[in-house]
């Protein structure tokens, strides 16, 4: 008798909401539609260096997790098992583990992985691609920074929340005649402050894919208050890029995630002389239920993952355009 093929299912990074809706879809399709058996990985790519904690998953182990957020298989973004930070003789050191978590695979009998991350764990699966490892990617973050998909799942739950924090800043906004900043995740791509400022009407909106000046801004704020409107909403992407210096020469301090706003926010204070106050969303937009767009979007995804792994069509990754799940070869999930 031929054995039950084995494959694995791995998240990597932050979490995002959907993630474990997505590892329900995964599992459960695996196990009704093709018969297959599935182990979850723990931690990220770090429970291949560690595998101890390597579970079948099973109908019972997904039931009830649809619209929990986090993951049941935890994460890391720290983890690349190419280079793995640690720490040896007090000394830091970087290693290679990648044979090691190949060996653990081969060890435990899997077939293949499914990997379910943003970019940074995506090229770890590239990497392991390369080395034979067989890969379906499935996309996930909620920055919704991978350019082969129209949007991540994590991403409409993100914005939701977002939206929702700006239209209760606008009515204190309003009522106190304030400039308020509202601080969202973002490092690399603008799409959370993009859409969340355009859904909740912000007046500014600054992304780091456009630098702004701070006379620029300063100029939109004062033009509202001739036009009568004494208030402004500002949507400030934590990668936004600063300036160097402030409209008088002074240098920008340095600053990263939650501290741009309030960096920005200084430097208007003295610019305008209004009261300026500043709301940093940080984690709140990571966690808690995903919204039905991103249930049903990653829930499809681990579906045709699945799909996928038992067509034996690897190293690709799933990826939603328009309203269809289609899937693209893993080197082409990035623009180069
Ligand atoms: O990549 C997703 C993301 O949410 C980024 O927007 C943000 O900079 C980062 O994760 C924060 O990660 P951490 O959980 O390590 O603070």
């Amino acid at each position: 008798m031929s054995k039950r093929k084995t494959f694995a299912v791995v998240n990597g990074g932050g979490d995002a909401p959907g993630l474990n809706a997505a590892i329900r879809g995964v599992a459960r399709s695996a196990i009704n539609a093709h018969g297959m058996r599935v182990l979850g990985i723990h931690n990220g790519f770090d429970g291949l260096i560690w595998p101890e904690g390597a579970k079948e998953l099973t109908e019972e182990s997904v039931s009830g997790i649809l619209p929990r957020g986090g993951t049941i298989l935890g994460t890391t973004n720290r983890g690349n098992p190419f280079a793995y930070r640690t720490q040896e003789d007090g000394k830091d050191v970087v290693r290679d583990y990648s044979n090691l978590c190949l060996e653990n695979a081969r060890r435990l009998g899997i077939d293949a992985f499914v990997v379910i991350g943003g970019d940074g764990t995506q090229h770890i699966a590239r990497d392991f691609a390369r080395k034979g490892m067989h890969i379906v990617a499935v996309p996930k973050t909620i920055d919704n920074d991978l350019s082969a998909t129209d949007v991540t799942f994590g991403f409409d739950t993100a914005i939701l929340i977002a939206t929702e924090a700006i239209d209760r800043l606008h009515t204190t906004a309003e009522s106190h005649h304030r400039v308020m900043l509202i601080e969202v995740m973002g490092r690399d791509a603008g799409w959370i402050a993009l859409h969340a400022g355009i859904a909740g009407g912000a007046h500014i909106i600054l992304i780091p894919e456009i630098p702004f000046s701070f006379q620029a801004v300063s100029e939109a704020i004062r033009q509202r208050e001739i036009r009568g409107c004494h208030y402004s909403l500002i949507v400030v992407a934590e990668g936004a890029k600063l300036p160097a210096t402030d409209p008088g020469g002074k240098p920008i301090p340095p600053c990263g995630p939650g501290t741009v706003a309030n960096t920005i926010a200084f430097t208007l204070r003295e610019m305008l002389h209004k009261e300026i106050r500043v709301t940093v969303l940080g984690h709140v937009r990571r966690g808690g239920s995903p919204t039905p767009f991103d249930r049903v979007t990653a829930t499809r995804r681990g579906v045709h993952a699945v799909d996928l792994v038992a067509r034996g069509e690897f190293n690709r990754m799933v990826c939603l355009r328009g309203m269809h799940i289609e899937s693209v070869p893993l080197e082409k999930a990035w623009k180069p």
